[in-house]
């Protein structure tokens, strides 16, 4: 099946507002659980940024893993954003997490040694995947872990709703919408690796972690 791009920013009040609520306990908790198997034995104390962060849910999963690290967090849709600061807001423990509105590639990323830059279901949005890899490969320095997460496009739109239901099958309607439009959005393991090529970041693994999902890292060279 061609990929079908999807909207890039998720502004829209009540689409940022089901994404936030929505019970994505069982594959957030699995991001971090995932980066510790990737580095294992690897605690985070640095600067670390979150690329396309959303309401922030595995933002604050990695900072309370990674408790002495101090994570810049950055969303193109400032409803994300608020959402997100509004939670941190209630949970004023919830470690050292600064959010920024700003779109990708344009943002204005602080130049720092960043220890690791992370992203959970944010290249499937782009529609230009290489936003992602280059805004990685200018903010990276030798030996920045990078550890990317996303969506695996299905073979068939059958297939697509068949995950859809299995998954969000009691989401709200505008959660399964969603859900069916990023798979049809996202990219195969062949062409990561084509994106990776390009970029010139061929350090980096791809890694088929469920039917939905795969992992990009490795350690900057
Ligand atoms: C599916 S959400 C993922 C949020 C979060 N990382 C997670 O795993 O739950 C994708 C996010 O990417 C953001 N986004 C899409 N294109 C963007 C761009 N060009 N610059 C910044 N953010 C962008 C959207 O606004 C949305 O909040």
């Amino acid at each position: 099946m061609e990929r079908i791009p999807e909207e890039e920013l998720m502004n829209d009040a009540a689409q940022a507002r089901s994404y936030a609520e929505a019970d994505f306990e069982e594959p957030h908790k699995r991001v971090p659980e995932l980066f510790a198997e990737c580095f294992k034995g690897i605690e985070l104390r640095g600067k670390v940024l979150d690329l396309g962060c959303g309401p922030g849910d595995v933002t604050f999963r990695f900072a309370s893993c990674f408790p002495n690290s101090e994570i810049l967090a950055i969303d193109g849709a400032a409803e994300m954003i608020r959402l997100a600061q509004k939670r941190q807001a209630a949970e004023p423990e919830a470690g050292n997490i600064t959010f920024m509105e700003g779109i990708i590639p344009a943002a204005l990323i602080p130049p720092a040694r960043y220890e690791a830059i992370i992203s959970s279901s944010f290249l499937h949005h782009l529609h230009e995947p290489q936003v992602l890899w280059q805004t990685i490969k200018r903010a990276a320095r030798e030996g920045t872990i990078i550890f990317v997460i996303d969506l695996l496009r299905p073979d068939t739109k059958k297939d697509a709703s068949g995950l859809v239901e299995l998954y969000c099958g009691t989401e709200p309607e505008i959660l399964k919408r969603d859900f069916y439009n990023s798979l049809l959005a996202a990219f195969t393991q062949e062409e990561v690796r084509a994106q990776l090529k390009e970029a010139g970041l061929m350090e980096l693994n791809v890694k088929a972690v469920s039917d939905r999902h795969q992992i990009i890292y490795g350690i900057k060279k």
